[in-house]
């Protein structure tokens, strides 16, 4: 039961997504986030680039056609099998035979996730639903597919605003249903004590998703290939009434240094730092997105989000510096 409304979840999400997108509202942020992978895409110097692009969904904020129309090979991966066949409809039928889904479950652990908590939100028992935290504590996510997904299979490895997603509604899913049963069956255990162990074994989870995906991004890429990745830096600010008001205040925001400080999205501060070892930077670039067409939306809270996109290169394995020698002394760096 669980297992089946974490992927609904998502599943459901993405159809107002699609809805929303069709409205124009994500004209702004698919313009930008193409831009970055056809920049990603010219730096490859193979002639029939493989791509990956993980969390493709309809390919709303990725150049599909443009990726297959450069002559190379494209895999989209997603949960969300509808989403996936409308990327590939949308191409004319002679580029589709260069394209191949795959319905995945990126975190490599939505299915055991659901089975560990089951017994601790599909429950009336006080002692039960009191083991959750424990429950969450023992969970660990390992990595996904390894049969769809090879190692240094790819040219370039695309992930498009998944990363925020991977726990975010599966996370929202359990706390529900242990909030329902428990305030049911247990109400004593609504304290602020239990809520904060809950909260704190979430983050964890949301901290080891997000670093287990940089991690397999690392992996999954030649040594010479590019990644992109994009994921939500800021929320909508608190105070803004309006999308102008919004829009204002992130753009000012933006103006400060990126992406450091305390208002950063868990899953933009978390990448930004695991993507440090295993990549140098080629380019990061931040923008806003509308999430509601401001036409649409009166009298719903401005849902503007500050994005934030990275082109990164693998660093040469340990052992083999990639730095450059000094040009004076021809020393190499440590
Ligand atoms: C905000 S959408 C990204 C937009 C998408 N790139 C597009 O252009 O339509 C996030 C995508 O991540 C997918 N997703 C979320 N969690 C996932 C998971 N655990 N495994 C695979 N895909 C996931 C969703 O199904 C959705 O398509």
């Amino acid at each position: 039961m669980l297992v089946r409304d974490l992927r609904r979840n998502i599943v459901e999400q993405n159809r107002r997504n699609r809805a929303v997108a069709r409205d124009g509202a994500w004209a702004g942020h698919a313009a930008a986030s193409r831009e970055m992978i056809l920049a990603g895409r010219a730096r490859l110097g193979a002639p029939s680039p493989r791509v990956l692009v993980l969390g493709a969904g309809a390919c709303l904020d990725v150049p599909l056609r443009e990726l297959c129309e450069g002559g190379g090979r494209v895999r989209l991966v997603d949960m969300d099998g509808p989403a996936l066949s409308q990327a590939v409809e949308r191409l004319p039928p002679g580029l589709r035979r260069r394209v191949d889904v795959r319905r995945l479950d990126l975190t490599g652990g939505l299915e055991r996730l659901g089975a560990t908590v089951a017994p601790s939100v599909e429950t009336a028992s006080a002692t039960g639903l009191a083991a959750l935290p424990n429950q969450l504590a023992s969970f660990h996510f390992e990595r996904p597919a390894f049969a769809e997904l090879p190692s240094a299979g790819w040219d370039m490895v695309v992930s498009s605003a998944v990363l925020s997603q991977l726990i975010a509604f599966p996370s929202d899913a359990i706390l529900a249903r242990w909030v329902a049963q428990a305030r049911e069956h247990a109400p004593r255990l609504l304290d602020p004590t239990m809520e904060d162990r809950i909260a704190d074994q979430l983050a964890r989870l949301e901290t080891e998703s997000v670093t287990a995906h940089v991690t397999l991004l690392a992996e999954l890429v030649t040594p010479a290939g590019v990644v992109y990745l994009s994921t939500e830096l800021l929320g909508p600010p608190a105070a803004a009434r309006t999308f102008a008001e919004a829009r204002a205040a992130l753009e000012r925001r933006l103006v400060a240094d990126v992406p450091d400080g305390p208002d950063i999205l868990p899953a933009a501060r978390t990448a930004s730092a695991a993507v440090a070892a295993p990549f140098s930077i080629l380019d990061r670039r931040t923008w806003l997105w509308d999430f509601l067409r401001p036409g649409v939306a009166v009298g719903v809270a401005p849902q503007v989000f500050a994005m934030i996109g990275w082109l990164l290169a693998p660093r040469a394995p340990t052992g083999q510096s990639d730095a450059l020698p000094h040009p004076a002394t021809g020393e190499v760096a440590v």
